[in-house]
């Protein structure tokens, strides 16, 4: 299911700004997740690619097959518009539907999970990763985590004196998705090593940087 129109609303302001913040974090995640060590012939799906920067950055790094996925008609529009690439509507719980099994080389799903407040939708997403990720392919996901920036992002987000210049959206961010986020946090902290383990997945490495979790799997051989 998309988002509720004032979290979009939210989501397009922020990412319409396109600012360094976004861009430098993004270039760290394309470094410590492994990314950037991929050949540059590899398929990769961005799920939740909102306006298309991430897609963007692999293209300026020489990935030639990238494309996104998002739930968000606006999201989608600007993606195709900004990054040529092919970009499918839809929500990702549906993500094994558009796609023929092991034809991915990677997947990344960043700030996706923690929109989604259900254990089941996670499982349903991670199997359909799983279906459409060839042998030893990657899965890289990147969600908010309680770490100290994070927390402390969270307390300033009840003052509104601070909401200005690029901290405005993500502040807002937390107000707005702030069910999501008690609902992620329940969850996901102590569930997802179990999920990615039940779908076929390996972890390689699990950092924080920040305010998130960067989680690089593997898909391991399917026995079904
Ligand atoms: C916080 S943004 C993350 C954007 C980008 N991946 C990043 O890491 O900065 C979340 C994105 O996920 C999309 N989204 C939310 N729920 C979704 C769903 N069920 N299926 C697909 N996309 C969804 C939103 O439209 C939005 O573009």
């Amino acid at each position: 299911m998309p988002d509720n129109s004032d979290i979009t609303k939210n989501l397009l302001d922020m990412y319409g700004r396109n600012d360094w913040v976004m861009n430098l974090n993004f270039r760290f995640f394309l470094s410590f997740s492994g990314l950037k060590d991929l050949p540059l012939d590899s398929k990769i799906l961005d799920c939740g690619c909102a306006m298309g920067h991430l897609i963007i950055m692999l293209k300026s790094f020489g990935f030639n097959n990238v494309s996104g996925l998002d739930a968000s008609p606006e999201m989608v529009e600007s993606a195709k518009k900004i990054t040529g690439s092919p970009v499918i509507l839809s929500d990702v719980v549906e993500i094994r539907r558009h796609f023929e099994p092991e034809c991915l080389d990677a997947i990344i799903i960043s700030d996706l999970f923690h929109h989604i407040p259900s254990m089941d939708a996670w499982e349903i997403i991670l199997d359909g990763c799983s279906t459409i990720l060839r042998e030893n392919g990657c899965l890289i996901i990147r969600e908010p985590y309680p770490i100290f920036l994070l927390n402390l992002l969270y307390k300033m987000s009840r003052y509104k004196f601070l909401h200005f210049g690029f901290l405005k959206a993500r502040l807002r961010s937390f107000i707005e998705e702030d069910e999501l986020l008690k609902y992620f946090f329940t969850h996901w902290p102590n569930g997802y090593r179990d999920l990615l383990s039940k779908n076929g997945f390996r972890i390689i490495k699990d950092m924080d940087w920040l305010v998130h979790r960067i989680t690089s799997c593997r898909r391991i051989a399917h026995s079904r």
